[in-house]
């Protein structure tokens, strides 16, 4: 087969595209693939990037021909926060250690955290006061930073929740920066970005280190969750256990990936009901009819359908993960194109979900789109929330059930309105998808 000319919006002279992107990602992206099409060519300076925007070849990047690749230089660049976590590592190691976490996460065995979602949710809503505005996006992430931690870990924090946000914040900027530049100035050159990031690590590695010795110290070692996995877990081969290392960037990636997600979900969609009043009184009759004035369970969510479309439909237009990155490692034809290794591959889920082939008004908020088969009529990688092939999320059962209960539970007692005044609310891709300078909101009884 002849090799068909890729081309992409025209970049300047040193920098490429590069600045026009960090303006904008999401437009620009949106943008450049409407014009060229399927796979659009980008540069960063010397880098050279390909945004892939046709669902059959996303497959083949991510499943069919996934052994062509490895993630993408963002994740590589992660490694600083999460080290050799299962987010980030690759081939074997990958394997075993995704072998060894998956039963944490099965369907069947996150039931159990059901109740403890309920419960800090409830604890959260217990401090609301009628009529006050709250920071939102702020309450949110202490919500499913408690949840994953006690879920995961069995423990609750007791440093300051305030000063691990901010660590996290200034950890999540310091790699979307450095993903996007293409001169890597060494961590160990004392700048002042690099200066506070080491002290954000410094933070976050005391949090973690503490859970492990608390564990390490306690009597029953082993009491069923993934810290307890971690810490039990012994090589096929060689018998012998992780080292502490390895179990602190196991439970430092659950830490970060299991929680900033799934709160900017929960942000976007209380932000997107108080938008939607047609929405959140289908909601609230949902949730009358389903539970009469009861709390709700995960045996609930069978019928708490409309909820978790609302869930569905917020991940759609405001995907936490809005791109997937991948680095070709070997020469590998895709959609006429040879790629060749070292260059880098682009999926925006953004974009995809607001593609109006498999959308119509793919702008609009409308939960009941995923009432039907839409899902079985478009491309399996036109709509991708949680990735695919053997990288897909391995929290996505668990993001969809905490993130449907805590809707519940929150609409069960309140109604939420964006405060007034309140900037723009504007999607601000920083590793993951976040409305930009928060999300305030005046927090009503029902
Ligand atoms: C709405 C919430 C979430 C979204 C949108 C999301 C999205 C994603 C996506 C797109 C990937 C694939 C990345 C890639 O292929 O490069 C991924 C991977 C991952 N996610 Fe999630 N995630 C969410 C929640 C969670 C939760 C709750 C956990 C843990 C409890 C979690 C843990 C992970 C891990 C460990 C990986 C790496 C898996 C691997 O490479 O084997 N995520 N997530």
């Amino acid at each position: 087969m002849s090799e068909i000319e890729i081309l992409g919006p025209k970049g300047l002279p040193i920098t490429g595209n590069l600045f026009a992107f960090r303006k904008n990602p999401l437009e620009f992206l949106r943008r450049a693939a409407e014009e060229y099409g399927d796979i659009v060519h980008l540069r960063f300076g010397p880098r050279h990037l390909y945004l892939i925007s046709n669902p059959d070849y996303i497959k083949e990047v991510l499943v069919t021909k996934q052994a062509h690749f490895k993630k993408g230089k963002g994740l590589q660049v992660a490694k600083a926060v999460v080290g050799e976590g299962i987010l980030t590592s690759e081939g074997k190691f990958h394997m075993r250690q995704r072998r060894l976490m998956q039963p944490s996460f099965r369907q069947d065995h996150i039931v159990s955290y059901g109740d403890t979602m309920v419960e800090y949710g409830e604890k959260l809503i217990s401090k609301w006061k009628d009529g006050e505005e709250r920071l939102i996006s702020k309450d949110m992430m202490e919500l499913t930073l408690s949840i994953i931690t006690k879920t995961m870990f069995g423990t609750s924090i007791n440093k300051n929740l305030n000063d691990i946000e901010h660590a996290i914040d200034v950890g999540l900027k310091y790699v979307s920066r450095r993903a996007s530049s293409f001169i890597d100035i060494p961590e160990s050159i004392p700048t002042k970005s690099n200066r506070e990031f080491k002290e954000a690590a410094e933070t976050l590695d005391k949090v973690i280190f503490s859970i492990i010795e608390e564990r390490r110290k306690s009597e029953d070692e082993n009491r069923g969750d993934l810290l307890s996995m971690l810490l039990a877990a012994r090589d096929e081969d060689d018998g012998t256990g992780m080292t502490d290392h390895q179990v602190r960037d196991e439970v430092m990636t659950i830490f970060i990936a299991g929680h900033e997600t799934t709160a900017n979900t929960l942000s976007w969609t209380l932000y997107l009901l108080a938008q939607h009043p047609e929405a959140e009184q289908k909601l609230w009759s949902e949730i009358e009819q389903v539970l009469g004035g009861r709390k709700v369970t995960v045996h609930d969510l069978p019928k708490l359908k409309y909820a978790e479309n609302i869930i569905w439909e917020t991940l759609r237009l405001y995907p936490a993960a809005w791109a997937i990155n991948r680095e070709v490692t070997d020469e590998i034809e895709i959609g006429g194109h040879t790629f060749k290794p070292g260059e880098s591959i682009m999926m925006s889920q953004y974009v995809m979900h607001r593609n109006p082939k498999y959308f119509d008004n793919p702008d609009a908020f409308i939960p009941e789109r995923f009432a039907g088969n839409l899902l079985k009529e478009i491309p399996q990688f036109a709509f991708f929330p949680f990735g695919g092939g053997p990288r897909v999320c391995i929290g996505n059962h668990f993001a969809i059930m905490e993130a449907t209960l805590i809707l519940v539970t929150i609409a069960q007692k309140f109604q939420l309105r964006l405060a007034d005044p309140h900037n723009p609310v504007e999607p601000e891709p920083v590793v993951t998808l976040r409305p930009k300078n928060g999300l305030r909101m005046i927090v009503k009884k029902r």
